[in-house]
């Protein structure tokens, strides 16, 4: 059998996993590995510093190679690089997620020209095997739905804040302290690793290109200690959720939001950094995977999976065509729906004057922007004669929500909306 010839663009966690995992593989080569700095002191068994090069080219212009691994993350240069990999007839294993949800289309357009594969099943959820399965066995379905945990550092402080009542602040300080936040955090708690793994993961699943400048993101940075106990008090969890969905009228809503999730839901018992998939197709039904979103182990799994899905596959002489189902062919755009547009059921919470009738004037404006409270409760009277004042609504249209939140802080009974969150049950 011919050894599979890999070079690697990368050598963080994630790289570093992947070397370790290969070397139980005698069949596979690593010829290269690019790195920032080669001069870096690495602690890392078997590795011989000749193979370290700071230029990835030489990597993606060398000809011995068949395989081009790139676990460095970030667009640039990584997509140039790539390019380049691809017109050299390179088959390509990534898990970038960002390169993919905004390049996407354009390298898989040019990896379909040259007869190359890029797999990428480290992008979305890195260990949980995903892509693959939708790829594959699943093809069969049409998916209507997605709900999803797909950031482990934002789950982890979520998680803490839930059980030890901490602050965003010093739950984030804690992920940072453990490595699970970086120092900059914001691609994870703004929500952006969130959406690129969903433009990902919707793209293939309702086989339609998502455009990530169409996801509606948002956050955990502004869910205080105080949301995540009203939301316990009223039996709801609060998760950063990824969620698709294709409507009756084929538009797709996809988003990603912190939500409160009923306790009784799967996704609110998803702890710590782990992540989870939901997906709802037909005619399979319901089906979770849940497992390590991160991490050098776990993503190594995916990565090296797919080097060995390709290596099976190139060595199949009578298959000239590998992977058919695993190619990427969407060529029809998402006609994605405006969040304005949604249907949520919704907690707000209310910062408003000790004073009667107060509850009337939310009633009042809910009542005639079509928005049905469910629950109302006031917890309590602060020492500035304030009162918190918690809502739940009944299914309400985005638009119409926003407008009531305008006329509410117009209202002189009112002196702050402290945060509005859609609610999943
Ligand atoms: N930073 C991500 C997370 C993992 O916290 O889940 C890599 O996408």
């Amino acid at each position: 059998m011919k050894k599979l010839k890999v070079g690697i663009i990368g050598l963080g966690t994630v790289g570093t996993g992947v070397f370790n995992v290969l070397q139980e593989y005698n069949d596979i080569e690593i010829v290269k590995i690019a790195v920032k700095n080669i001069n870096k002191p690495r602690n890392i068994k078997n590795l011989n510093s000749n193979i370290l090069t700071d230029n990835a080219f030489e990597i993606v212009n060398n000809h011995e190679i068949d395989v081009v691994i790139e676990v460095a993350g970030g667009v640039n240069p990584a997509v140039d690089i790539l390019k380049a990999a691809i017109l050299n007839k390179k088959h390509i294993v990534t898990a970038n997620k960002e390169l993919l949800a905004k390049y996407g289309s354009e390298l898989f357009k040019l990896a379909r020209e040259n007869n190359v594969i890029i797999l990428y099943e480290a992008a979305v959820a890195g260990g949980i095997p995903i892509i693959m399965p939708i790829k594959t066995i699943l093809c069969a379905n049409k998916i209507t739905k997605i709900a999803a945990i797909l950031n482990g550092t934002t789950n982890y402080i979520l998680t803490k804040m839930a059980e030890k009542e901490l602050s965003y602040e010093t739950a984030l300080k804690q992920a940072q302290e453990l490595g699970y936040a970086e120092t900059d955090p914001t691609g994870d708690v703004e929500g952006f690793d969130a959406a690129y793994k969903l433009a990902v993961l919707s793209t293939i699943s309702f086989n339609k290109k998502i455009d990530i400048k169409k996801i509606y993101r948002e956050g955990i940075t502004k869910i205080t200690a105080q949301d995540i106990k009203s939301a316990k008090e009223l039996g709801y969890r609060i998760k950063l959720i990824a969620m698709g969905q294709v409507l009756e009228d084929g538009k797709i809503d996809v988003r990603v939001h912190p939500m409160l999730v009923s306790k009784k839901h799967l996704l609110a018992k998803i702890d710590n950094a782990t992540n989870s998939i939901m997906l709802t197709g037909y005619p399979v039904g319901n089906l979770v995977f849940t497992g390590a979103g991160a991490g050098a182990e776990p993503t190594a799994s995916s990565v090296v999976g797919d080097i060995l899905v390709l290596k099976a596959n190139l060595n199949a002489s009578d298959n000239p065509n590998p992977l058919p189902q695993a190619i990427c062919n969407h060529n029809e755009r998402a006609n994605q729906i405006d969040i304005g547009d949604t249907y949520n059921e919704y907690y707000l919470s209310i910062t408003a004057s000790n004073s009667p009738g107060v509850i009337g004037i939310i009633g009042t404006i809910c009542g005639k922007n079509n928005i049905n409270i469910s629950t109302i409760m006031q917890k309590g009277i602060n020492t500035d004669n304030t009162a918190e004042i918690v809502v739940i609504t009944e299914k309400s249209k985005e638009s119409d929500v926003q407008n009531a939140l305008n006329e509410l802080i117009k209202s002189d009974s009112i002196q702050k909306i402290d945060n509005l969150l859609r609610v999943m049950n």
